[in-house]
């Protein structure tokens, strides 16, 4: 690129598995990030933080794998829909679609199919544990890595916001992609993974990573009551109460300074260091920090829920802007590779769209 040339549009894209309800894991380790790196509304000033545009999808197709109730499939697509708005997402700011919406990527996961070795995928984390624990595998679950690829590269994004646990899934991505550049020409745009500012892992209720499959979550839009109880029954070491403690590593101390203001983490570290408290005074700070902290999007929620045509209209505009982006690519694509008839076969080889 010549020195003076613009710098390049940031495109961000991320898709979160609408499996069960968003836990605390998900919001301080994905969806948060989500809302920072939304372009700010006309008018207001620029984050550093935001891309020029953003596309965040509820991945339908990839949660079929695991969820295989319709009914329930029904529920949490539109729950997840629901949560993301209330969290901050904005459907003025960011297209918010619903992954199985857009047919195009199916097609295009096709084609990626075309160009992936076996030996790539017999290597992703998902399929090899799943195998390594003796349970039977789909084939959904084996190719879901080329699925992921087509999601990103069906709209030119050139930056993915992901937890450590998929930055895997991007160089899967990156590979094929520039496989099917290198037969074909430069069709497909390489993304970068942008990891979690400190790839804090988000402890759950027994201190290992929050995780569904640990069935140690917080969800985020639990029932106060119900939560209340899950943080009083958050595990602890036996330190006597007297006794200071490093909060430094301390689970719920982590869980207590993701929400709290500066001063009130401050104060809290410092009652740690000087001893002479029990963790059910931590527990129920962390109560009261965690409302408060998720008050405005409780009472967003409220309203959302009160009206689901209002969110049904906002997936079916983010799907038509999804799809219409998406059709370009594809069909860039099956120029490329010679499936269109009569039409040249890239147009926009040598336009440079590496990212
Ligand atoms: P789960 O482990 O509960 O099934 P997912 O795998 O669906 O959660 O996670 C969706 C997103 O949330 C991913 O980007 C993942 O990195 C992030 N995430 C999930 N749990 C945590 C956690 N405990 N800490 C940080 N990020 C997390
Ligand atoms: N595989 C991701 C997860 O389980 C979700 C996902 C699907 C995704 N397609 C994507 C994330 C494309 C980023 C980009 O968390």
């Amino acid at each position: 690129m010549p020195a003076d040339a613009p710098p390049r549009p940031t495109r961000a894209l991320s898709g979160i598995q609408p499996t069960g309800r968003f836990h605390w894991g998900n919001y301080f380790g994905a969806i948060r990030q989500y809302i920072d790196l939304q372009p700010a509304a006309t008018g207001s000033s620029t984050s550093h933080q935001a891309a020029d545009e953003a596309y965040y999808f509820i991945a339908d197709l990839h949660a079929l794998t695991t969820v295989r109730e319709p009914s329930r499939l029904r529920e949490l697509v539109h729950a997840a829909a629901v949560d993301l708005l209330a969290l901050g997402l904005d459907p003025e700011r960011a297209v918010l679609f619903v992954q199985s919406d857009v047919p195009e990527v199916a097609e295009l996961t096709w084609l990626l199919m075309t160009v992936t070795p076996m030996g790539l995928l017999e290597r992703c984390h998902a399929y090899k544990d799943k195998k390594s624990r003796g349970l039977p595998a789909d084939a959904g679950l084996f190719t879901y890595p080329v699925l992921m690829a087509a999601d990103i590269l069906a709209y030119d994004a050139t930056v993915v916001p992901v937890g450590e646990d998929q930055v895997q899934h991007i160089e899967v991505c990156r590979d094929l992609a520039g496989t099917f550049n290198h037969l074909y020409g430069d069709v497909f745009t390489l993304p970068k993974p942008r990891l979690v500012e400190g790839g804090a892992k988000v402890p759950g209720t027994d201190g290992q990573k929050m995780s569904k499959s640990y069935d140690n979550t917080i969800e985020v839009f639990e029932e106060p009551g119900a939560q209340k109880k899950k943080i009083m029954r958050i595990t602890t070491d036996s330190r006597p109460m007297g006794q200071p403690k490093d909060p430094e590593g301390d689970h719920l101390f982590d869980l207590f300074a993701l929400m709290a203001p500066e001063a009130d983490r401050q104060a809290m570290a410092d009652l740690y260091r000087r001893g002479g408290f029990g963790y059910g005074e931590v527990k129920k700070a962390l109560v009261e920090a965690s409302a408060s902290y998720f008050a405005d999007a409780r009472g967003r929620r409220a309203a959302l829920e009160a009206d689901p045509g209002q969110v049904e209209g906002i997936l079916a505009a983010g799907a038509a802007r999804a799809r219409a982006k998406a059709a370009e690519v594809l069909s860039r694509a099956r120029r490329a590779c010679g499936l269109s008839r009569g039409e040249p076969a890239n147009p926009k080889a040598g336009k440079g769209r590496s990212a």
